[in-house]
């Protein structure tokens, strides 16, 4: 079934996830409803250029008040759904009754508001690698290793329910850790924290070792977007593929693309708990390849814009100590 131009509500989308699914969309000619708490919108102009702005219809609104995400969809005549807004692990472990409010309830409200308006599906939603358990299962006696993690998995039950007893069709992605300009808040964001340091010739220290998955953040909102304009039927969760490195090797791995950063970054020993890697193999089927670069690509690129941004004093610095 072909929709043609559609328009897309995407929630969170002033996220760092948000503004590279925003451009993926409007680089193929649909529109976006950016449906978001508000504020400055500081990561749209790092994905979008002044003309992509001035397209995305803005909409503050919380998804915890379903009546306004009812009201989004209706107000503009959306006919597809990006579920993004979350509050990271560092929010949810602070409070975690907005943390279940926000991820839980304001997803469940995502999924009612998609189904009173009978729009076609999927409805695509960010889950997160953080639903494994330590031995990398699902199992009940392997659980996750945060209450953010907890609140992702029971979104994915949600997910399956909404379409057994509802029948709204959606596809759940999981990303490891996204990296590149936009990603300035959550733990695994050091790693991003530590390119534009280096781009503004500051040391930094990333703050745990271990390996990770590495998603670049353009790459990460074209997955979206391209699962979003899908024909599916069904509930389905898959993991976001995508090269897994050592954050040890991070340094050497700016100094190829960067010499001038000798000596600058440096990485403490400490894994994160979570798993590593994650088997991507089910999204690169369902879009039939991946759309995600090699590190070593994403990390040149990412310096490259990091240093435009820099000049034109469109992005600071970060701590060296803390995240950006
Ligand atoms: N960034 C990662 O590495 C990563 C990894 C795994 C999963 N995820 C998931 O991907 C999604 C996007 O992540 P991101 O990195 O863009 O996060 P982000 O923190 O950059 O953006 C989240 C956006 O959601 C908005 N938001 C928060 N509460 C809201 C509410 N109640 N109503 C409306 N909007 C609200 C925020 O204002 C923000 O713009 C999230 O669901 C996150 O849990 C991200």
């Amino acid at each position: 079934m072909s929709l043609g131009t559609r328009t897309f509500l995407i929630t969170g989308a002033l996220g760092a996830v948000g503004v590279w699914t925003t451009r993926s969309l409007l680089e193929r000619g649909h529109r976006v409803v950016a449906f978001d708490l508000g504020g400055d919108g500081h990561r749209m102009p790092l994905a979008l250029d002044r003309d992509q702005m001035s397209t995305v219809t803005r909409v503050d609104g919380d998804i915890t008040d379903l009546a306004s995400v009812e009201s989004a969809i209706r107000d503009h005549a959306v006919d597809g759904v990006i579920h993004l807004a979350a509050l990271q692990v560092p929010f949810v472990r602070d409070n975690p009754p907005l943390g279940a409010q926000v991820n839980v309830s304001g997803t469940v409200n995502v999924f009612e508001a998609v189904r009173r308006h009978g729009l076609p599906g999927p409805l695509v939603y960010a889950s997160s690698i953080a639903v494994y358990g330590p031995a990398n299962s699902l199992s009940g006696d392997d659980q996750p290793q945060t209450l953010y993690g907890v609140f992702k998995r029971t979104n994915e039950a949600t997910a399956h329910r909404y379409f057994e007893d509802l029948g709204v069709s959606s596809i759940g992605l999981r990303p490891h850790t996204v990296y590149g300009p936009g990603r300035d808040q959550g733990i695994t964001s050091a790693p991003t924290a530590a390119l534009l340091a280096a781009a503004a010739r500051i040391p930094y220290r990333i703050a745990f070792g271990g390996r990770i998955q590495m998603q670049y953040a353009p790459d990460v909102g074209e997955a979206f977007a391209r699962a979003a304009l899908l024909s599916y039927e069904g509930a389905s969760v898959h993991n976001l593929d995508g090269e897994v490195a050592a954050v040890a090797d991070l340094p050497a791995l700016i100094l190829r693309a960067l010499p001038e950063a000798a000596g600058l970054i440096t990485v403490d020993e400490t894994p994160l708990p979570l798993v590593a890697s994650v088997d991507g193999e089910s999204f690169v089927e369902l879009l039939g390849g991946s759309v995600m670069r090699p590190v070593a690509d994403g990390v040149r690129d990412a310096l490259a814009q990091f240093e435009q941004h820099l000049a034109s004093g469109l992005i600071m610095p970060p701590s060296p100590t803390s995240g950006i």
